[in-house]
């Protein structure tokens, strides 16, 4: 159940005035002042959330270096380049949830900081028995405290709103949350197939020449991105064409979309005196400039209709997407955005838009296109589960990847692990497996001359990857049809699924793929690690053996990946289109004795394809967009 408290009088500008209708009832006051503190100081908000036994916590958005946040300090605040395990992230937020099932989301585009089991002042007696701790694991990493409270601080405030979710199981919570920002965005069929991001030099003939490398070689790709040497200006940008790499744009679309391929353009909102509406929007704009760009307020009718009549150009021209580079600014790396002081004519000031800016410019870009996209964003914030953006990011660790695959789900965020350069050959393959288990598959060859496998020799192997992602785009689209309906996500931690089981509570480098898989990647070209499995009856995905659950030392050359029992998988095979009409034969296999997966198709009609000892009911069938023919057992 969603609960809504207001403490104080809240500003104005605050996350939930520009979401979506949730698709859950709110119900008033949860949350009574006995288990919440509210009171205001002249550093702010401070509420202090009260709590009699230790919290296993999670959330705080797309965190890429910590997990379970059961102690200590967190402080969100968008960042490009988070160093450390403070808070800040290219999409940070003030949401957490407990492994109890509780979720609390602060209302607010405040830097907002957590203090997670701080005990106040009380007077204490001597302790008897004064244990000498001799390592830092324990000085630093035992039981610290006998708070469990958490403490917000909210600055420049005077009231809150607080959502807070009660429920039974941390599933249920996720989901609640997710519903309650008006549910998981289901991206069209395409989105989920590769997209291939050209080098910035490239011309139009270029460009057309990396869609024929794939389509001669029938290597899976479903968008080509263009990245800044599309425009005439790009830093900051100009939004137009450059004619001298892009003499014909409508043309080259075309060729392109007669490919069977989609396009995405690279853009930054900071808008350059090369742009067509830098006059008009200029007077609607915050008092500082990125890259000598003029910023645009977002919530400023007037500033954002001349930017999207832009949009609304170039998606008549046939663009399908977009990618929004650079919204989350950086204090770490040159601290290039506009400071925090900044003014927006709307009355916003520079932090407020800092951590807005993301979903404000994804909320805008929606206006302009009419049309199904999965795109990309460097940002976004609260109840953003409804937009149909991807995250990325020019951090490249392995393990920070796979850790903002685990905690993505908990904030309503999609994440993709992209590929650029790599070390040698184990790397490319290790990255590339690791996409086809992420939510959008992106190679971002933005600085390359040409596709990353080739400098390895890597062809045939890279094909079989990508095709192994194509086949497995109606599991992943009916697990976003399921984002969609009930707000489970389609990637996320394996304690949303098992919050009962301790274990996974500190599990930060294994993750759930869609309804069944199990996801848990190794690092650096390595082949070697340890598993853990919750208990139940599960099968390696690959040779569909039976594997023992708890912990196990798994060495591999592929990426680990493990089906729970009695699953039904549907393999698919790409026959023909590439849009809605796209057709898929179906061979669904069970790895265990039976069992039923609830196929979506590209209008959200669902069709369950039940195994019984390894026989699929209703074989030789076409409905939607799959052909389904008989099934296998494992
Ligand atoms: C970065 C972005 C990269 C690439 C580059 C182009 O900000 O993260 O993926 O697009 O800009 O300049």
């Amino acid at each position: 159940m969603v609960f809504k408290n207001t403490f104080g009088i809240p500003e104005n500008f605050v996350p939930s005035a520009i979401k979506r209708k949730s698709k859950i009832k709110i119900a008033e006051n949860g949350l009574k002042f006995g288990n919440v503190g509210f009171n205001v100081t002249r550093r702010g908000v401070q509420l202090s959330i009260k709590f009699k036994s230790k919290q296993e916590i999670f959330g705080f958005g797309l965190q890429m270096k910590g997990f379970n946040r059961n102690y200590g300090k967190v402080k969100t605040r968008n960042d490009a380049d988070p160093v450390g395990n403070s808070g800040n992230t290219h999409a940070s937020v003030p949401l957490f949830f407990t492994a109890e099932g509780r979720g609390y989301i602060i209302d607010t585009f405040r830097d907002t900081t957590f203090y997670i089991g701080k005990s106040k002042k009380r007077k204490r007696t001597i302790e008897k028995d004064n244990k000498i701790t001799l390592s830092t694991e324990e000085l630093y990493f035992g039981d610290r405290t006998d708070s469990y409270d958490v403490n917000v601080e909210i600055p420049y405030c005077e009231g809150v709103t607080v959502y807070y979710i009660e429920t039974d199981s941390l599933t249920q919570a996720v989901k609640e949350y997710n519903m309650l920002s008006g549910g998981g965005c289901l991206p069209p069929i395409w989105g989920l197939g590769v997209y291939y991001r050209c080098s910035a030099k490239f011309c139009d003939r270029q460009v057309l020449d990396t869609a024929d490398y794939f389509r001669r070689n029938d290597i899976p790709l479903s968008v080509i991105g263009l990245e800044p040497g599309w425009q005439t200006h790009s830093y900051s940008c100009s939004l137009v064409w450059d004619k001298k790499r892009f003499p014909n744009p409508n043309k080259f679309i075309e060729k392109l979309n007669e490919k069977n391929c989609k396009v995405n353009l690279w853009e930054h909102a900071f808008i350059s005196p090369a742009a067509p509406f830098y006059d008009e929007i200029f007077p609607y704009c915050g008092n500082y400039e990125v890259w000598q760009g003029v910023v645009p307020d977002f919530t400023s009718e007037q500033c954002v209709k001349p930017f999207i009549n832009r949009h609304k150009e170039l998606v008549k021209q046939g663009v399908t997407g977009f990618k929004l580079d650079e919204c989350d600014g950086s204090d770490n790396t040159g601290g290039w955005f506009f400071p925090d002081n900044a003014e927006f004519p709307s009355g916003i000031d520079g932090e407020q838009m800092h951590n807005a800016f993301g979903i404000l410019y994804q909320k805008t870009i929606m206006r302009a296109l009419n049309k199904p996209t999965f795109s990309q964003a460097r940002s976004t914030h609260l109840f953003c589960a409804p937009l149909p953006f991807a995250l990325y990011s020019d951090l490249y660790e392995m393990k920070d990847y796979v850790t903002a695959c685990v905690n993505s789900g908990f904030s309503g965020m999609l994440w993709s692990p992209e590929l650029r350069d790599c070390k040698d050959k184990k790397d490319l393959l290790n990255r590339m497996r690791l996409l086809v288990f992420s939510a959008q598959y992106i190679i971002n060859a933005w600085y390359l001359e040409r596709a990353p496998w080739l400098e390895f020799g890597a062809e045939q192997e890279a094909k079989e990857i990508l095709k192994l992602r194509e086949s497995l785009i109606p599991y992943l689209f009916s697990a976003y049809n399921v984002y969609n309906k009930t707000g489970l996500p389609p990637i996320r931690a394996v304690v949303v699924d098992y919050p009962m089981d301790k274990e996974t509570y500190s599990l930060q480098d294994e993750y759930m793929f869609g309804e069944s898989l199990l996801v848990a990647p190794v690092f650096d070209g390595g082949n070697k690690r340890k598993v853990y499995l919750p208990k139940g009856a599960w099968y390696d995905f690959y040779s569909a053996k039976r594997v023992n659950d708890g912990y196990t030392d798994y060495e591999s050359d592929n990426m680990p990946v493990f089906v729970k029992g009695n699953s039904v998988i549907p393999f698919a095979r790409k026959i023909s289109g590439s849009d809605n009409d796209v057709l898929f034969e179906i061979e669904p296999v069970c790895y265990g004795e039976g069992g039923t997966f609830t196929l979506a198709d590209a209008n959200g009609k669902t069709f369950d394809l039940i195994m019984t000892e390894g026989v699929l009911e209703n074989t030789e069938i076409t409905v939607g967009n799959y052909k389904i023919i008989s099934g296998k057992n494992s």
